[in-house]
């Protein structure tokens, strides 16, 4: 199943609620927060206080995507504020399998995510115990950026492991996702497609997640 996870990165924060509710009439179904601590990526954003505004807006699920140091000491923190998954990436996890762990202990799914330059190979020990895998088909640290196309080879190729494995970890890819590169991913095998610029652009909130997942189904269908 396609689903989209909706990166409020793009969006009206002054009407943040409003924008929210605009997204999921479109037909959003995951509200992806990018979690940035100006150290491991050169950008400053949101912490479990804006995670703990938005948990009683919605019901939808809060997917935290942790781009900051030494996440191991904020899981606790972004679970107790309402998030349902959240994702670090496997470069700054010295200890990764602990990590993952300590997310599912903390009661939310686990979710690994790799920079462009990181291996697919480099998790297959950890693919078994994660919910999804997260590929960035941009350098993380801002929305609006090109897609790499890249990207689509590893989302591939993670899908071709799974079958491997006998594994069901979902695919989601983030970065530069709107109608002119979201065929080529869903094709990839990605079903969790994170989109900001495309989805909050023009004020046109609910029009354009409707029609990004338009097409993205189609491109299921005709695959
Ligand atoms: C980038 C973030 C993305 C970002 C995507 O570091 O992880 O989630 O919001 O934005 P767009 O869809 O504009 O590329
Ligand atoms: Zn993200």
């Amino acid at each position: 199943m396609i689903e989209l996870a909706f990166s409020i990165l793009a969006s009206d924060f002054a009407h943040l609620a409003d924008e929210v509710a605009a997204a999921e009439r479109g037909g959003g179904t995951i509200v992806h927060i990018d979690v940035m601590d100006g150290h491991f990526v050169p950008n400053i954003t949101f912490g479990p206080p804006v995670v703990k505004a938005l948990r009683p807006i919605t019901k939808l699920p809060l997917d935290c995507h942790l781009m900051i140091e030494d996440p191991d000491a904020y899981i606790a923190a972004f679970v107790e504020a309402g998030a349902d998954m959240i994702s670090v990436h496997q470069e700054t996890c010295r200890h990764l399998h602990r990590t993952l762990q300590v997310i599912e202990q903390q009661g939310a799914l686990s979710g690994v995510v790799l920079n462009p330059a990181t291996p697919v190979e480099t998790l297959i020990e950890v693919l078994p115990m994660v919910h999804y895998v997260l590929v960035m088909s941009v350098n993380p640290g801002f929305g609006g950026q090109k897609f790499l196309p890249l990207a689509v080879d590893k989302i591939a190729h993670l899908a071709r492991l799974r079958e491997e494995m006998g594994l069901n970890f979902r695919i989601e890819v983030d970065g530069g996702v709107a109608l002119d590169t979201v065929e080529l991913v869903v094709r990839a095998g990605a079903d969790m497609l994170v989109a900001g610029s495309a989805v909050f652009e023009k004020g046109r909130t609910e029009q354009n997640a409707v029609e990004l997942l338009r097409v993205a189904r189609a491109a299921v269908a005709g695959a």
